[in-house]
């Protein structure tokens, strides 16, 4: 059975433009592809632990039989993230753009599942990705249009990071103009739901 893994991360609840494409996504793959597992990690809803001063050193130098409870439990969920991750064949992540990049809450759920060892090494000088076989789609939603590349904290860095963890193969479909060309915001989504569309036939 597949397993995908959807990761949500927009603040705007109903109103979200990504989760609206999130729900296209689905419908459309649930048609396609009956035998799927789906794990929904809604990472607004359910907030994760900060990754501050005392999570960061739970994971590489505290011993396990002084750590405190915040970093047990900070430890027992970024294991989580990653067996999760590990399991699932696609991620299909809602990134929307805040402050000219990603929500916070995405930014943490990275720093959560960045570990070396774990899902990154480093092997004779060459930095590795630990996650391999995968592929992520990506959900995206600017108020504004398309910035530049050189101005583009976004896309390319979302980029990065996966391919930083081993996920090379990575889509990237969304809306643009939301608040800058609110008439537009129809064909937008419909122009986004037949790449949805292409992406999955040819999945
Ligand atoms: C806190 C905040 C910051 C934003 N910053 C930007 C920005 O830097 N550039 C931009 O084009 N749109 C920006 N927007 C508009 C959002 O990208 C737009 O509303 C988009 O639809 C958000 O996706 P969502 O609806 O799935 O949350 C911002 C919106 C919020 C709430």
């Amino acid at each position: 059975m597949k397993e995908i893994l959807f990761i949500q991360s927009s603040i705007n609840g109903a109103n979200s433009q990504t989760k609206r494409i999130l729900n296209y996504f689905e419908r459309y793959w649930i048609k396609n592809h009956e035998n799927t597992s789906i794990i929904k990690r809604n990472l607004v809803k359910n907030s994760l632990p900060i990754m501050d001063e005392e999570v960061f050193s739970a994971y590489y130098s505290t011993p396990l039989t002084q750590q405190s409870e915040k970093q047990k439990k900070a430890i027992e969920i970024s294991n989580e993230l990653i067996d999760e991750i590990k399991c699932s064949e696609l991620i299909v992540m809602t990134a929307p753009m805040y402050n000219l990049s990603i929500s916070s809450q995405l930014k943490n759920y990275f720093d959560l599942i960045i570990r070396a060892g774990l899902t990154f090494s480093y092997i004779n000088n060459e930095r590795v990705g630990l996650l391999k076989n995968k592929k992520a789609l990506i959900l995206t939603s600017q108020g504004g249009l398309k910035y530049d590349k050189d101005m583009d904290y976004l896309n390319n860095y979302l980029r990065d990071l996966l391919n930083f963890v081993g996920i090379e193969d990575s889509t990237f479909i969304g809306v643009e103009g939301v608040a800058m060309k609110p008439n537009n915001i129809e064909l937008e989504h419909s122009n986004a739901e037949k790449k949805i569309m292409d992406f999955i036939n040819n999945y």
